[in-house]
């Protein structure tokens, strides 16, 4: 142990957030006696619909959509996973495509579904490269497009490196060509202004958990007009869109948190990227043989990502938790896969780089104390599992 700490210092918030006070406040009644359930048709029922629309206009409004666009799904994975399906088999059913774009830096919920469309449902699809800092390059976009391309999907920000895409020019270039345009905006709300027409996009997917509302509540917005076939059947919720009880609470705290998120953005983003860049500079001139992973100005406020040489990353985080720091190689969903990250491969890392990643996702609660106490203990961390390895 290199300090005696009393709190664990949480620096993984690109994983998940804490639920606001605000949001937590506006959740509860919904638990405990405004139960009902929303297609009810008694008071119960009714007090719950209410609660459901108010937190579906809520949203529309920070969005810059109608209400009626609002699909409330169980998480962010779900929300991606109805919007590239949902828009795949409606093409299937008019027969009116076969292709699908995505980017090579996609996480797995929008990766692994369009590969899974690919190889069981016969869609062609093609997954544009990224350069060193992970961006697509729209004329890629424009080179890709075909006559039979049926939806794009690209990411507005990465949940491993934290880079921004096009997304407002890659929207563009789709619509000129009428085709549909999906992007995975789940690491965006608490940082970034998220209006879905100056985006130029027809889907967008959420989740509350990423921005201090609740876990199991993601949310799909499709515009009006989009040819959508409901991936999964049941009941006519969500206008059959997404059948299944909806999660009132649920979603009352997703609109909260949103309507929060977007207002406070301004208040904690410059501060964010300023410890962030702390963090960057700090990193870089104390540990040797040490890389920025991502773009160093077009990336999430609260996100700083590395790679460095000669270690493994979940050697480094249990070594950094050891020491009080929660911290992330990449991607939370793949952490337990002693392989490297495919989105760092894309990037053009080795291997050898690309195992030795970190992720350090800062939130509302981080101070410039945390930031410093990181940076002492980071370099003794380094060395001792560099030397562990080279040991073995
Ligand atoms: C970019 C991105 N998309 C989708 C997801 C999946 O969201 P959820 O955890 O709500 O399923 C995540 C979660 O880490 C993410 O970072």
């Amino acid at each position: 142990m290199l300090l005696v700490r009393r709190d664990p210092v949480y620096l993984d918030y690109a994983a998940t957030t804490p639920i606001a006070e605000k949001v937590l406040a506006a959740m509860l009644p919904y638990l405990s006696e405004r139960f009902g359930n929303a297609s009810s048709l008694h008071t119960f029922g009714r007090r719950a619909a209410a609660a459901l629309d108010e937190a579906r206009t809520t949203l529309a409004c920070a969005l810059g959509a109608r209400s009626g666009e609002i699909v409330f799904t169980a998480s962010g994975t779900e929300a991606n996973n109805l919007a590239l399906r949902g828009v795949a088999f409606a093409a299937r059913r008019q027969g009116k495509g076969n292709h699908l774009i995505t980017s090579a830096v996609e996480h797995q919920a929008v990766a692994a579904t369009v590969a899974q469309l690919r190889d069981w449902f016969g869609f062609e699809v093609t997954v544009l490269p990224v350069d060193r800092f992970g961006r697509v390059d729209p004329d890629d976009v424009r080179r890709a497009l075909r006559q039979d391309t049926v939806l794009v999907s690209v990411m507005l920000a990465n949940n491993e490196v934290g880079t921004l895409q096009p997304v407002r020019e890659i929207g563009a270039l789709c619509r000129e060509r009428g085709v549909l345009f999906h992007t995975d905006a789940v690491q965006a709300p608490a940082y970034l202004p998220l209006d879905v027409n100056a985006l130029n996009v027809d889907l967008l997917s959420i989740a509350a958990h990423k921005f201090y509302g609740p876990k199991g509540v993601g949310v799909l917005y499709i515009r009006e007009g989009t040819p959508y076939m409901p991936p999964i059947t049941g009941g006519g919720h969500e206008r059959g869109r997404r059948p299944g009880t909806v999660n009132v609470a649920g979603a009352v705290g997703a609109a909260v948190a949103l309507r929060e998120a977007q207002r406070e953005q301004e208040l904690h983003v410059a501060r964010l990227a300023r410890l962030r860049d702390r963090l960057i500079a700090g990193v870089l001139a104390r540990v040797p043989e040490a890389q920025l992973t991502g773009h160093p100005t077009q990336r999430l406020a609260n996100h700083a990502s590395f790679v460095f040489r000669g270690i493994d990353g979940e050697s480094l985080l249990m070594a950094l938790d050891v020491e009080g720091f929660a911290v992330s190689t990449g991607s939370a969903c793949s952490s337990g896969s002693p392989e490297p990250s495919p989105v760092l491969l894309a990037m053009g890392f080795s291997p050898e780089w690309a195992l030795g990643s970190l992720r350090v996702t800062l939130g509302y609660p981080t101070t410039e104390a945390d930031i410093d106490a990181f940076l002492d203990v980071l370099p003794t961390c380094i060395s001792r599992v560099r030397l562990a390895l080279a040991e073995a």
